[in-house]
C-alpha cells in the first residue's frame, strides 16, 4: 500500500531535506567553526555519496509516502560537482496527488550568479540565499573566509534576472556581532521581490559554542522593526510552516505585496515542532527525523543492498510512523539540554 504516513505526533511527511555534500567554502563560527573545521579536517570520501541515481530514487520513494517538498542543502549544495544533473531528475517527480514538486535549494550565494541560469533551466524553482550581513567587513568577519559581501549580492541580482521569483534570505541573528543590522537588512531588501527571514541562532551541532545571550529573541526583532516600518500578521501559507510572516503595510494601510513581507525563525524562543514535517537525509544517505538529532538511520545500506523499492518505503514508512522528536519544545521546557553536546552538526545534515 502507498500513501501518506504520520508520525506518533500525527504529524505528517511532507518535506524532505537532502544534504549533497558535507563542504562548504565559508566558515561561519555558528556552523563550520573554523577551529573543528580545519585544514586536517577529513571530508567524506567520494564513495560514501549518496549518488544522483540513489537521491532521486530515495525521493521518489518519499513522494509517495507523502512528500512534496525537496529542499537542497549542504554544506554548500553548489559545491557537488553537475548539480544541475541531479536538479532535472528530481524536477520529474510528482507528488501523490498528482501536483508537481515543489523543488528548493538553499545556498550561502558565493557561486550563484554563475550557476543561477543553469539551476533554472534544470528546473528548480526556488532559492534562498544565507545572508548575516550588508556590511563589508562584518560579512567578510562572520563568513570567516573573507569572502565579500557584493559577490553574494550579484549572485542574488543574477538569480532575479534569470528568472527566479520571491527569492528568500535567511539572516541568522546573533546578539552583539550581527543584531544592529536588523532594521538596515529590512531596508535593503524591502519592496526587492526578495522575502527576508530572521532566524534565531540555534544549539544546533556540538561545535558552534551556543549561548542562550547570544540569542536575539524574534520578539525584540520584531520590535525593533515595528519602530521602522509598518508591519502587519499574515497567515500562514502551509501547515508546519518555519517561519511567521509579516507583510509591509502600503499607503492604504493593508499588506502591500509590492512592498513584500519577512519571517521570523524562532526555533528557540516560539518551537514549531508541533507540525514539523520534515525529514533530512545526510549526504552519506543516513536518515535524520529531527535538526537535533544524534544518531540516524541507514538508508544507504538498503538502497546498495539490492532492496527492493517496496521493501524501502516499507521501512520508511515504519520509521516516520514511530517518530516522536520534538526537541524544541522540550528545550522550552528543560533549558539545561542545549548544553549536552551529541548532536549531529547542521553542514553534515543539511539545515
Ligand atoms: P520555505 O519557507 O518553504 O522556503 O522553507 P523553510 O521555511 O523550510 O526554509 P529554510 O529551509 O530556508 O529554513 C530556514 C531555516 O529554518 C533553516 O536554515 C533552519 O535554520 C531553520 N529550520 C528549518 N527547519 C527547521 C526545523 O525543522 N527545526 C528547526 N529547529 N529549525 C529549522
Ligand atoms: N543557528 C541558526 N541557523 C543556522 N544555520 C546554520 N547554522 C545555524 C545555527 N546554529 C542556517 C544558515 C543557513 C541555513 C543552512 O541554516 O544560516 O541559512
Ligand atoms: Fe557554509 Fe552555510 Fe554552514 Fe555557513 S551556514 S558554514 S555557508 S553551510
Ligand atoms: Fe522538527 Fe526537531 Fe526542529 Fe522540532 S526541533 S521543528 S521536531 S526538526
Amino acid at each position: 500500500h502507498i500513501g501518506a504516513v504520520h508520525d506518533r505526533r500525527h504529524r505528517p511527511l511532507r518535506d524532505l531535506r537532502i544534504s549533497v555534500t558535507d563542504r562548504c567554502n565559508f566558515r561561519c563560527s555558528y556552523c563550520m567553526p573554523k577551529d573543528v573545521f580545519d585544514k586536517d579536517h577529513q571530508y567524506l570520501p567520494h564513495r560514501d555519496l549518496l549518488s544522483f541515481e540513489e537521491i532521486t530514487r530515495t525521493a521518489r520513494l518519499f513522494a509517495q509516502l507523502g512528500v512534496g517538498k525537496l529542499r537542497i542543502t549542504g554544506g554548500e549544495p553548489l559545491l557537488r560537482k553537475n548539480l544541475e544533473t541531479l536538479i532535472a531528475q528530481l524536477a520529474q517527480l510528482e507528488t501523490l496527488n498528482g501536483t508537481p514538486m515543489d523543488l528548493t535549494l538553499t545556498t550561502n550565494g558565493s557561486i550563484l550568479a554563475r550557476k543561477a541560469r543553469a539551476l533554472k533551466d534544470a528546473g528548480l524553482k526556488r532559492l534562498t540565499v544565507s545572508l548575516d550581513s550588508l556590511s563589508d567587513p562584518l560579512f567578510r568577519q562572520m563568513n570567516d573566509m573573507d569572502f565579500p559581501v557584493a559577490t553574494v549580492l550579484q549572485g542574488i541580482e543574477t538569480a532575479q534576472a534569470v528568472g527566479f521569483g520571491n527569492i528568500k534570505v535567511n539572516m541568522v541573528v546573533k546578539r552583539g556581532v550581527n543584531d544592529h543590522e536588523v532594521v538596515a537588512m529590512a531596508r535593503h531588501f524591502r519592496g526587492s521581490g526578495v522575502t527576508l527571514r530572521f532566524i534565531e541562532f540555534m544549539d544546533v551541532g556540538a561545535t558552534n559554542g551556543w549561548r542562550l545571550e547570544e540569542v536575539l529573541p524574534s520578539d525584540a526583532v520584531l520590535e525593533r522593526l515595528q519602530s521602522a516600518f509598518a508591519l502587519t500578521p499574515l497567515s500562514a501559507t502551509a501547515p508546519g510552516e518555519t517561519a511567521v510572516r509579516w507583510g509591509y503595510v502600503g499607503a492604504n494601510g493593508q499588506h502591500d505585496p509590492s512592498l513584500g513581507e519577512i519571517g521570523l525563525i524562532s526555533s528557540v524562543t516560539h518551537a514549531f515542532c508541533q507540525d514539523c514535517n520534515r525529514a533530512r537525509l545526510s549526504t552519506e544517505g543516513k536518515l535524520f527525523l529531527c535538526l537535533f538529532a544524534s544518531e540516524g538511520w541507514d538508508l544507504r545500506a538498503m538502497l546498495r543492498n539490492g532492496a527492493s523499492d517496496s521493501d524501502i518505503r516499507q521501512a520508511l514508512a515504519q520509521v516516520w510512523g514511530q517518530r516522536s522528536d520534538n526537541y524544541s519544545e522540550q528545550r522550552s521546557l528543560h533549558p539545561e539540554i542545549a548544553l549536552q553536546r551529541q548532536r549531529v552538526e547542521m553542514s553534515y545534515i543539511g539545515g
